[in-house]
């Protein structure tokens, strides 16, 4: 099976944690999409969607499904995102595709956070994937400064073929910390959190998922935590 096969399969599994009548919290990113698609097939069985992105907002859109703003909504059922690592006990680095701000917030408002993620994103400590920091521009270089100092190796993320910064869609910079080796997530959480000028860490530790799709070979395999 590719990888995107595996990511088709836990896109379609998580069909069965949508709840009918109700808005879900979607999120961004290939397995994401592959989601969104999944979700375009029932969506008569849904009100509508609150998105982690602009990305994902056109997409499900484009499917004919109704996108709420968050501040229009007080609850939201289940929230259903990819990961780029995933833990045994449910933490994540997640914003690989840069909208962990937004992604952070929409599953803060949600009852349930579902992860789906092909089979290789389950790891046993975090770090190899470098953790993305969303920054406010005035303070890229001094949060880089306390980002070294952790022992990471900060790196500003540009946006590709260029050397000029990526902006997300909060106005805001990426910086890629490479090197850490993740054996207290919350307390990492909790450490880059406070950092002033740091808009949100990609860690989703102290909020991490209650279920996660694993796609292997073998077929889907579901971790609740
Ligand atoms: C987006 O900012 C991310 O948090 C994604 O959820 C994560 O990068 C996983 O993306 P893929 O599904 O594309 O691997």
């Amino acid at each position: 099976m590719t990888q995107d096969e595996l990511k088709q399969a836990v896109a379609r599994a998580a069909i069965d944690y949508v709840v009918d009548g109700e808005i879900i919290g979607v999120g961004t990113g290939s397995t994401a999409n592959f989601f969104i698609d999944e979700l375009a097939k029932i969506k008569q069985r849904i009100k509508g969607a609150v998105a982690s992105s602009e990305a994902t907002a056109a997409r499900l859109a484009g499917h004919g499904i109704a996108v709420f703003d968050l501040n229009d909504v007080a609850e939201i059922a289940v929230y259903i995102d990819g990961a780029d690592e995933i833990t045994a006990a449910g933490a994540m680095i997640k914003g690989g595709g840069a909208a962990l701000t937004r992604e952070k917030i929409v599953a803060s408002v949600s009852k349930q956070f579902v992860c789906i993620a092909d089979g290789s994103k389950l790891v046993e400590t975090m770090g190899k994937f470098a953790l993305p920091v969303e920054v406010l521009p005035m303070a890229r270089a001094a949060v880089t400064r306390q980002l070294a100092a952790l022992g990471g190796q900060p790196k500003l993320r540009l946006k590709p073929g260029t050397d000029q910064a990526f902006i997300t869609d909060n106005g805001g910079m990426i910086i890629d910390v490479a090197g850490l080796a993740i054996s207290e997530p919350v307390a990492l959480e909790q450490r880059i959190n406070q950092i002033v000028g740091v808009i949100a860490v990609g860690l989703f530790a102290q909020r991490g998922a209650n279920v996660c799709l694993l796609g292997t070979p073998d077929g889907v395999r579901t971790l609740t935590f």
